[in-house]
């Protein structure tokens, strides 16, 4: 794809699209409680929809009619044997957190996926679910997966050593089929969609600091379930309209969920005219309306517990801080070696090939800010993130960029180009 960068502003009014861990759970959740589950402005992504995919391969009843999904729940133990094996395309969220539910299946199934999830780490799921008795094979700690029967399964108390919202939702599934109270203690907070939509379906969660506590005696039934917009989506667009002089947008529909804003307010740190409003809450969830207007922005150092909740974020975080004054520091992030792609790798030969003095560390980046980027190839990665955030900082370059590959942006917002198209002006 070609992308000339001259004299662009962004401008107008958009809906952020679902949020894509929110989906992810609502089906996962929706397919294994009691009685009926419906899903409002779920995301039809192809990491999505290979959740879909695999819940119907077990059987379950799964109708999307005029947008809204419906869901005949069977509860814990009706889930039947795939014919096949279970396929989660692209979609580390899918395998992660759904090895958790076969692990407690009285049957077994093998889960796998495409080339980029074949590298990614199982062990982490591996190891606690293990722990709880499940009979986990993989390929040296990679997918494909075998979960076989367990023998007993028990609860546990787990000590997380990487903040990671995937392992804990596993974990906090597979609870579900043990007797008791399973205990995880998290280094720092993940995302708590799942904590929050398991109340919302009516099991006994507790939760202190970091620290959560399921009680597996209780029973999810089937709730209305609203997917507020996905903030990770709609960041591309907040930056590029703070970096894209005389820009002014407005997004409607974002989820607000505290433990994934860290963007935010890394982006006013820098100094970003950002307005949020229109405040609301739907199955626990918080929902708001965003303005941004184009702002100056100045370096910034990001590192600690602010990590797991721009996690995603990176990089356009990482493009953000390429267009700032001064220098920015990014650390505590080496997680980001083992998402979709090498997200540090990539963005720092991506941004550096752009003419950004940019340096990668062994946890993160430190990036020296410029007034404009400058065109040139680039690489996708085949990761949806990087191609999204490339395209961005293409707009803000000098010249005709090209970006090798952009298919995978399907992955987690089909609809990003129409969005952007419509956004775009030319002063
Ligand atoms: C996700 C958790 C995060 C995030 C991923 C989605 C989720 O991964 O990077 O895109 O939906 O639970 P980790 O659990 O590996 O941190």
């Amino acid at each position: 794809m070609n992308i000339e960068g001259r004299n662009i502003t962004l401008n107008g009014e958009i809906y952020a699209p679902g949020d894509k861990s929110i989906s992810h759970r609502a089906i996962m959740l929706g397919s294994i409680s009691e009685g009926i589950t419906t899903i409002d402005n779920f995301l039809f992504s192809d990491d999505c929809m290979h959740t879909i995919n695999i819940f119907k391969e077990m059987g379950i009843e799964i109708q999307v009619n005029n947008k809204q999904i419906q869901i005949n729940g069977v509860g814990l133990y009706g889930l039947k044997k795939p014919d096949k094996k279970l396929y989660v395309g692209n979609s580390g969220t899918t395998i992660r957190i759904a090895s958790g539910i076969l692990a407690g299946q009285n049957f077994s199934s093998t889960i796998e996926g495409d080339s980029s999830i074949k590298k990614r780490p199982m062990e982490r799921i591996i190891k606690p679910l293990s722990i709880m008795g499940a009979n986990i094979a993989s390929k040296n700690g990679n997918p494909p997966l075998t979960i076989n029967p367990s023998k007993s399964l028990h609860s546990i108390e787990y000590f997380q050593k990487i903040a990671s919202a995937q392992v804990k939702s596993a974990i906090m599934f597979l609870a579900l089929y043990t007797k008791g109270e399973t205990k995880i203690v998290q280094p720092s907070q993940s995302r708590n969609h799942t904590e929050r939509m398991m109340k919302y379906f009516g099991i006994d969660i507790k939760e202190e600091k970091n620290t959560i506590i399921i009680n597996s005696d209780t029973k999810a039934k089937g709730k209305d379930v609203f997917i507020p917009g996905d903030i990770s989506s709609i960041s591309f667009f907040l930056v590029g309209a703070l970096i894209l002089k005389n820009s002014h947008i407005i997004i409607r529909n974002v989820g607000y969920n505290e433990t994934r804003i860290g963007i935010i307010d890394i982006l006013i740190k820098m100094g970003a005219n950002i307005k949020i409003f229109n405040k609301s809450k739907k199955n626990n969830e918080e929902i708001v309306d965003i303005e941004v207007r184009a702002s100056k922005l100045n370096g910034v150092e990001i590192k600690g517990d602010i990590i797991p909740k721009l996690i995603d974020e990176i990089p356009i975080i990482a493009v953000a801080c390429a267009c700032a004054k001064g220098k920015s520091l990014i650390k505590d992030a080496s997680e980001l070696k083992v998402k979709e792609s090498n997200r540090i790798s990539a963005m720092v030969n991506n941004l550096s090939n752009m003419g950004v003095n940019i340096v990668e560390t062994s946890d993160g980046m430190i990036i020296e800010g410029r007034d404009r980027l400058m065109a040139n190839k680039i690489k996708s990665y085949d990761d949806h993130r990087i191609t999204m955030s490339m395209i961005i900082a293409a707009l803000k370059a000098k010249g005709m960029t090209n970006i090798d590959e952009i298919s995978s942006i399907g992955t987690s917002y089909p609809d990003f180009l129409n969005t952007l198209n419509k956004l775009i002006n030319y002063k």
